[in-house]
């Protein structure tokens, strides 16, 4: 379960960096669309920015007082979901050892965000489109109802209009979380907010080892412009992060520092496959990092790799800290 908790001292929207008109469209469709209190759905690649954006949406509306509650729905297995969204009464079942509110309780009045709903099982649905449409529920264990006034906002990387032509997803959950949907766009398609996250990501990043922010390489700044970006903004700050590492204490971040798979060679048809299947990799290694909570021996296990070959891939994406690349660093940085 991920469950935030209630805002204090968080009641500023998250940064939110770029300066495209695409990006420009999203943050002022974003302002209207807090205010108005609908359910809003929000689209858009990995790495975009949905929760991000879910966070903002609670912060710049009249809600933004109550709680803000996040929750994965492909986390929760189906016998505790009913606990787990409306709570339970101590003694409501074995290991129910003190009353315990639901998400959407600890969220009353204020926002809950369903990330991945594409991924709700067919229990999750039914149950979320009942208490959607009664705004109400019980505690597992109670008899009372108690009144739940909660804004949903939800996310998901795939396609709900394909689920529910499948026949995957609810047609009426799909209409209620839809009201609004809001799709932000891909990194390639935000001129030149690559550059300027980019700058954003390597000043934090040298920041966070004590050093002064590092000018961008022409070389690197042109090709930043033109890669496809599938792992979108969270590649471009992962790959960042892991630069400014390699470049050590140089002060300027080059080519030569960035991930090596992020340097596509070959011809665009070539690249596009490329991109294809390192974006596959990269969710795969995502997932599996996810589901064994970072432990990166039974993440190998779940992917068939040794242990040392998942942390070379995990280095080659640019995820996770490249501390076993240390030893081949060099410059101060690599000393510390
Ligand atoms: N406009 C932005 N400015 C600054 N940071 C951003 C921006 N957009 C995204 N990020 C950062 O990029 C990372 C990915 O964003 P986020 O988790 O919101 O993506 P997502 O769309 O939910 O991805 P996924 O579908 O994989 O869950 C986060 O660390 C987030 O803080
Ligand atoms: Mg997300």
């Amino acid at each position: 379960m991920e469950r935030e908790a209630r805002d204090g001292g968080r009641l500023t929207p998250p940064e939110m960096l770029g300066d495209s008109a695409a990006w420009r469209d999203v943050l002022r469709s974003l302002a209207r669309v807090a205010e108005s209190g609908l359910p809003v759905l929000v689209l858009g690649e990995t790495g975009t920015g949905k929760e991000l954006v879910a966070r903002a949406m609670h912060t710049l509306s009249p809600r933004r007082l109550a709680g803000y509650v996040a929750h994965n729905c492909g986390a929760t297995p189906d016998s505790l979901i009913e606990s787990e969204l409306f709570g339970h009464s101590r003694g409501a079942f074995t290991g129910a050892v003190a009353d315990r509110p639901g998400l959407f309780e600890a969220a009353h009045q204020g926002t809950l965000f369903l990330d991945e709903i594409g991924d709700a099982s067919p229990l999750l649905q039914m149950k979320l489109l009942r208490v959607l449409q009664e705004g109400e529920a019980r505690r597992v264990g109670e008899i009372k109802l108690r009144r739940l006034d909660v804004r949903v906002v939800s996310a998901t990387h795939r396609s709900l209009a394909e689920g529910v032509e499948r026949g995957g997803f609810r047609t009426d959950l799909y209409y209620r979380l839809n009201a609004v949907r809001l799709r932000l766009p891909p990194l390639r398609e935000r001129g030149d907010d690559a550059l300027l996250l980019a700058a954003a990501f390597l000043r934090r990043a040298a920041a966070d080892c004590g050093s002064p922010p590092p000018a961008l390489d022409p070389e690197l700044a042109a090709h930043l412009m033109r890669y496809p970006w599938p792992g979108n903004v969270r590649e471009l700050s992962n790959a960042c992060a892991y630069a400014v590492k390699v470049a050590g204490a140089r002060d300027v971040v080059a080519l030569e520092h960035w991930p090596e798979v992020l340097l596509l060679p070959g011809t665009p048809a070539e690249r596009g496959l490329h991109a294809e299947t390192r974006a596959l990799e990269q969710r795969r290694l995502r997932e599996a990092l996810d589901l064994s909570h970072g432990n990166k021996s039974q993440a190998a296990r779940s992917l068939g790799l040794s242990r040392q070959g998942l942390l070379k891939k995990l280095r080659r994406h640019g995820l996770g800290v490249p501390e076993a690349a240390a030893p081949t660093l060099d410059g101060p940085a690599a000393a510390q």
